[in-house]
């Protein structure tokens, strides 16, 4: 997973390349993380001035959504499913499995930076679960095995 060092001059384009969308926000805060791998902080007063709103309504929805990162990820992004169906079908093992093996809890990142360990709640996968993005990459079925295959 490749991305830009945080810069507020490269956020402050993007944020203006966004303002005309209805809903101006999401789509900022998505294009933000697209280019950093994360929402810095620093976004945050940016993104107020240009939408006129407070910097706490800001920060609200940055940490309502999960999706939203808050501190730079590991070099690999592993993001399993918890949602129902991939519950059903053994995700809690998965993600019990990943946590021992990784050092580290769900929404951290290793401190050597290898390795970043998300939920996520649901993948469009679901019948093929347990299902989990492997940096972008899209996997079902998953056992602790087979996870350790992809991470290998
Ligand atoms: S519930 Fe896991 S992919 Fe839908």
């Amino acid at each position: 997973m490749t991305a830009a060092a945080w810069n507020a001059e490269r956020a402050r384009a993007i944020i203006d390349s966004h303002r005309s969308l209805r809903g101006a926000l999401l789509p900022m805060l998505h294009a933000l993380q697209e280019e950093f791998g994360y929402v810095d902080a620093d976004a945050a007063p940016l993104l107020a001035d240009s939408l006129n709103l407070s910097k706490a309504e800001v920060h609200g929805v940055i940490t309502f959504y999960h999706e939203f990162r808050q501190s730079h990820p590991g070099r690999h992004v592993v993001r399993v499913c918890v949602a129902e169906a991939c519950q059903a079908r053994g995700s809690d093992k998965l993600v019990d499995h990943l946590k021992s093996k990784l050092g580290i809890d769900l929404g951290e990142t290793r401190a050597d930076g290898e390795f970043t360990l998300e939920a996520v709640y649901c993948l469009g996968n679901c019948a093929l679960g347990p299902s989990a993005l492997v940096d972008d990459q899209l996997m079902g079925r998953l056992t602790p095995a087979r996870i350790d295959g992809a991470l290998a």
